[in-house]
């Protein structure tokens, strides 16, 4: 096969922010309430994720407590910030002090210049669950994004409104994660062909085991899909996945049959599950299946 190949993905961020919080819920099934009994994280935590098949995840989850910060960004700052591929920065929307929080980031950004210039830098303003109303929460990123982005200098953070309640987690680490995948243009082409050759109206790659959006595509030509629509699949299936987990009868695949649509989840590839969407209620389910079936062979 492929070459495996290796990134590292730092989190950082004040203690409390919610970064092992988010690692978990996006990598090891933790549901939103168990991150309640998270403790704090001793220096650093690594863990390595196995990603489509050939990518590696080299995630370093960066325990937020003074003593630790201190030693990132002095004796081990080469360790911390050298071979960096993406930084994700944390901020929590209810710190109680918004500014020694920028001016952590900022002391990163400047390691992060001296150490890995190339990486990619993702802000996930965590937290938003705190902010009931939608005009609100948009006011509240645009404020953050605007500094941040003059904060940076050099680096073009993404910026993103997130919580462990909603989807908005799974829309961030989809993006961050997307840019990651080797050869995804190559995947695009494939499932551009199968969703043209299948008269499917909608075709979308998910991660099999955290159930990211990997890729989508549309059979109409015109409609550029939006990723967003799937973050909620991401986050139901999960749910629906341990609840399953939880009731000893492991999830494998599902069909759903609205009077517009019918939808089929099923496994993939080794590292994926596709969602078949078909604009016709009364498709033979045989005939879906067989279709992936066929398809596995040019993405395996
Ligand atoms: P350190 O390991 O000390 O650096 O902290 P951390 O950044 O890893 O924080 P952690 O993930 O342990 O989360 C701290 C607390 O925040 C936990 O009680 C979580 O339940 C809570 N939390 C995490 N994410 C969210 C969120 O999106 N919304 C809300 N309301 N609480 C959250």
């Amino acid at each position: 096969g492929p070459a495996v190949v290796k990134k590292k993905l730092v989190i950082m961020g004040k203690s409390g922010a919610g970064k092992t919080s988010m690692r978990s819920l996006i990598f090891a099934n933790y549901t939103a309430n168990d991150t309640r009994r998270l403790g704090a994280t001793i220096d650093v935590e690594h863990s390595t994720v196995q990603f489509m098949g050939d990518l590696n995840l080299n995630i370093w989850d960066c325990g937020g407590q003074h003593k630790y910060l201190d030693s990132y960004l002095s004796e081990q700052k080469e360790n911390i910030f050298g071979n960096v591929e993406v930084l994700i920065f944390v901020f929590d929307l209810e710190t109680s002090n918004k500014e020694s929080e920028y001016v952590l980031y900022d002391e990163c950004l400047q390691n992060l210049g001296q150490f890995s210039r190339d990486a990619k830098v993702y802000c996930l303003v965590h937290k938003m669950d705190k902010i009931q109303d939608p005009e609100q929460k948009k006011t509240v990123i645009e404020a953050y994004r605007k500094t941040l982005i003059q904060r940076s200098s050099m680096f073009r953070p993404g910026v993103y409104g997130t919580s462990i309640w909603d989807h908005t987690l799974y829309k961030a680490w989809s993006e961050i994660v997307y840019t990651l995948v080797p050869n995804m243009a190559v995947i695009k082409k494939h499932l551009s062909n199968f969703c043209r050759l299948t008269d499917a109206a909608e075709v979308v790659l998910f991660e099999r085991a955290t159930f990211l959006v990997v890729c989508c595509t549309s059979g109409y030509d015109d409609e550029e899909p939006r990723l967003e629509k799937y973050m909620s699949v991401s986050q139901g299936i999960k749910l629906y996945r341990n609840s399953c987990a939880d009731q000893m009868s492991p999830f494998r695949s599902t069909h759903i049959r609205t009077r517009a649509y019918s939808l089929f989840i099923e496994p993939f590839t080794k590292s994926t599950y596709i969602l078949v969407i078909s604009a016709d209620p009364e498709v033979e389910p045989a005939v879906t299946k067989a279709n992936i079936d066929a398809a596995r062979a040019h993405f395996s």
